[in-house]
């Protein structure tokens, strides 16, 4: 650890090495995914509601689509969640008004099914994302999963390919990625299964599905966190019965300060990362027992901070058509886990194939939303949305010799913690770093001259003085990335003082030749 003088006081310093030869894989783009659940009012009044000022003329608030877009997803799951695992999928198609009110079992409520799959197949294609759907395996089975899919995927020419067209879908929604059930191992999900009559079922509905279209990736069910009794156990088994039929295994995990331990909660990304290399482990130890030469990649499709600690739990709810659940408002603190936990993701590209961030507006979301009101980007947008921007290439490796601080529940846990990423066609290199230290800024520094060409520098931070602070409806712009002003990028040589509790994105983008030093240039974020 270099120790610098400055201000007049001593700063560490984190030492960065990068080399374009280490790769740890390429960006794959659906590792910035997200998720809308029939649940709470991510679906209703969040992404849609007829009425609103900016409501299309199907119901979709243009609103939350701009915001989308600027989020920028690539796929996106649907509809749920433990909302599926009670579902009928044929509620959600056909003229809105002759569609069922069902009760909702998973979150107690009473869904109107105003919006289904086509619906939502050409919002998320609006929004400039794949949707990624799971079909319910919690009440449901083969049959209902491979009439979905054809529903789907189907050109023409059959019952249910047909009736899509007749509704209004003359193109198939090609969905690519389907989850098969979610989180059966859970004693609360509707349906809930032992590891074996789960993974004989989602055989079974992979091996029908694959008949439908052999195009597919499947996505078999891990469990619901790596807190499960059952965790790693459950995923063996699983995968001994259907190892070869899915090309991922789900990882979900969410995280929130246990007792006030803010040093832990900020660290929470050690955990994902545990979290990733034992599922990854435990997939290979099933492929190494099957003899596979397919090597399984994981599918992190519900990730994020939620306080569930807030959340009394559905068994305490009154039934009720639409009600606020889970909104909970992220401060800075929250954003610097969230961008730490991107940062897990990307360093671990070789093995994470896809990742969805739970869920996209308001149900413990990055987008907020008024009824018939505003809508406003949470903290938590701004390392989702700078990443899903600029990372692209490929993963590099980053080795840095940064100081530790002590956690209760990780140990000793490094207080700078990057990912970088380096386009070899742009020549674009793009480093995502957070800063965990509560109270002091320190500066890193990196040696790139091993990228070659001349290169203008752009350097944001999310950070403020008061790490509690959140975005609101009446002040939505409180917490946005700002210019890291402390940043330079001299001879080859970069330096940048990350600001105590700060989530930065350092860039160098390759420029037409001027000197070889230059300042930070003033732009927006
Ligand atoms: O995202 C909220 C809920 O968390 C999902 O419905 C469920 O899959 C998970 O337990």
């Amino acid at each position: 650890m270099v120790k610098r003088y400055q201000s007049g006081g001593m700063m560490k310093s984190v030492r960065l090495t990068v080399d374009a030869a280490f790769r740890v894989g390429p960006v794959d783009p659906r590792l910035f995914g997200s998720f809308v659940e029939h649940m709470g009012r991510c679906v209703y009044t969040g992404i849609f509601e007829p009425g609103h000022p900016t409501a299309d003329s199907q119901g979709f608030r243009q609103d939350v689509l701009e915001l989308v877009r600027e989020l920028g997803p690539t796929i996106v799951r649907y509809p749920g969640g433990n909302f599926v695992s009670g579902y009928r999928w044929e509620d959600g198609i056909g003229p809105v008004d002759q569609r069922p009110r069902r009760l909702d079992l998973a979150w107690r409520t009473v869904e109107t099914n105003q919006i289904g799959i086509d619906e939502f197949a050409a919002w998320a294609r609006a929004a400039g994302a794949e949707p990624m759907v799971a079909v319910n395996l919690g009440t449901r089975g083969v049959q209902e999963a491979t009439d979905l899919l054809e529903y789907c995927n189907h050109p023409e020419g059959t019952e249910l390919s047909d009736l899509r067209r007749a509704n209004g879908s003359k193109e198939p929604h090609e969905i690519k990625v389907w989850c098969l059930g979610n989180e059966l191992d859970g004693p609360w999900q509707v349906g809930h299964k032992t590891a074996l009559e789960y993974g004989r079922l989602a055989a079974e509905t992979a091996r029908a599905m694959l008949m439908v279209d052999p195009r597919i990736e499947l996505v078999a069910c891990g469990s619901s966190n790596t807190n499960m009794p059952t965790f790693a156990a459950w995923e063996a088994t699983v995968l001994e019965n259907c190892y070869d039929l899915v090309d991922y295994v789900s990882l979900h995990n969410y995280y929130e300060p246990v007792s006030g331990d803010i040093d832990s909660f900020l660290a929470s990304s050690v955990d994902l990362e545990v979290a990733i290399e034992a599922l990854t482990a435990t997939a290979d130890h099933v492929g190494a027992r099957l003899r596979s030469p397919k090597q399984l990649r994981l599918s992190v499709d519900e990730w994020n901070v939620w306080y569930q600690q807030d959340f009394a739990g559905q068994g305490e709810l009154e039934w009720a058509e639409s009600r606020s659940l889970i909104e909970d408002s992220y401060n800075v603190a929250d954003a610097v886990v969230v961008g730490s936990l991107l940062i897990t993701l990307l360093r671990h590209a070789d093995r994470v194939g896809i990742a969805c961030q739970a869920q996209l507006v308001n149900v413990i979301a990055p987008i907020l939303t008024e009824p018939g009101g505003a809508a406003w980007r949470q903290t938590i947008f701004h390392p989702f949305a700078q990443v899903t921007r600029y990372a692209r290439g490929d993963v590099l490796r980053v080795e840095a010799r940064s100081p530790a601080y002590p956690t209760a529940l990780y140990g000793d846990v490094p207080l700078v913690e990057t990912a970088a990423t380096y386009d070899e066609e742009s020549g674009d290199l793009a480093v995502f770093a957070v800063n965990r230290s509560r109270t002091e800024p320190l500066e890193i520094e990196l040696d790139v001259r091993g990228f070659p060409g001349e290169r203008t520098l752009e350097a944001t931070t999310l950070h403020h003085e008061e790490p509690t602070t959140r975005n609101v409806a009446s002040d939505p712009d409180r917490v946005v990335p700002r210019m890291l002003s402390k940043a330079r990028l001299s001879e080859g040589h970069l330096t940048a003082v990350l600001p105590a509790l700060s989530w930065n994105v350092i860039r160098l983008i390759p420029d037409e030749p001027t000197a070889s030093s230059t300042d930070n240039k003033e732009q927006q974020p």
